[in-house]
């Protein structure tokens, strides 16, 4: 048993089935297989990170997302988090390695869609500096509900690092009181 499990890596298509196996359980609209291979093979604008596990008796994939890049400007296209790894700062460690390396390839802003009701990711947004800058109305085809458009800006470099720093440290403490033997 190792003491953390969690390292980040790039993705690539072999990672589709991982991915389709989160995104059905957290997505209402989730992206087929089709648009993963597209985004991971083809999207010569797109990169895309996940958080792998080392421990076998883990999921594979805790946590992934991806960033559309057209300097000064990176969209932020899907991030999600495994339901079994939660509340742990997975999603905020991820998000801070989306934006610094964003940030190092030539981006000095950042944007995302979020759904109204997803009080969870606008939380974790604003705690990264996201404000709301406008709304896209009816923007979900499932139940037809509005998109707010959030933007960070400027991307500040040293802040994203120590972030980074931070939301990696705070993903370790939390696994650790989560491991009792580990405590
Ligand atoms: C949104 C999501 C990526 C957050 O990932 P996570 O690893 O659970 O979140 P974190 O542990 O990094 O949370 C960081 C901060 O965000 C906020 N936050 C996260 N989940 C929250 C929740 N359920 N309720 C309230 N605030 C929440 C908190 O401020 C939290 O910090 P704290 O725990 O120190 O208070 C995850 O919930 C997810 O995968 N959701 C489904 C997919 C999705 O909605 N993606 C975003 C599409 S725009």
């Amino acid at each position: 048993m190792t003491d953390f499990p969690f390292y980040v890596d790039r993705l690539g298509e072999q990672d589709i089935p991982a991915i389709m196996e989160i995104e059905r359980q957290v997505f209402t609209l989730p992206w087929t297989p089709g648009i993963y291979r597209y985004e991971l093979r083809y999207n010569q604008a797109a990169f895309y990170r996940g958080i792998r596990t080392s421990e076998p008796h883990l999921p594979p994939l805790a946590a992934y997302g991806g960033i559309w890049l057209y300097p000064p400007e990176a969209h932020i296209s899907t991030i999600a988090v495994h339901p079994e790894f939660r509340g742990m700062h997975l999603g905020g460690w991820l998000l801070a390695i989306l934006l610094v390396e964003a940030n190092r390839r030539g981006a000095r802003e950042a944007t995302l869609e979020v759904r109204v009701s997803n009080v969870a990711a606008q939380k974790l947004y604003r705690s990264f500096g996201f404000q709301v800058v406008g709304k896209r109305y009816r923007y979900y085809s499932d139940n037809r509900e509005d998109a707010l458009i959030m933007t960070l800006k400027p991307l500040d470099t040293d802040l994203l690092e120590r972030r980074l720093f931070r939301e990696e440290h705070t993903v370790r403490e939390r696994w650790r009181s989560r491991t009792p033997s580990l405590a």
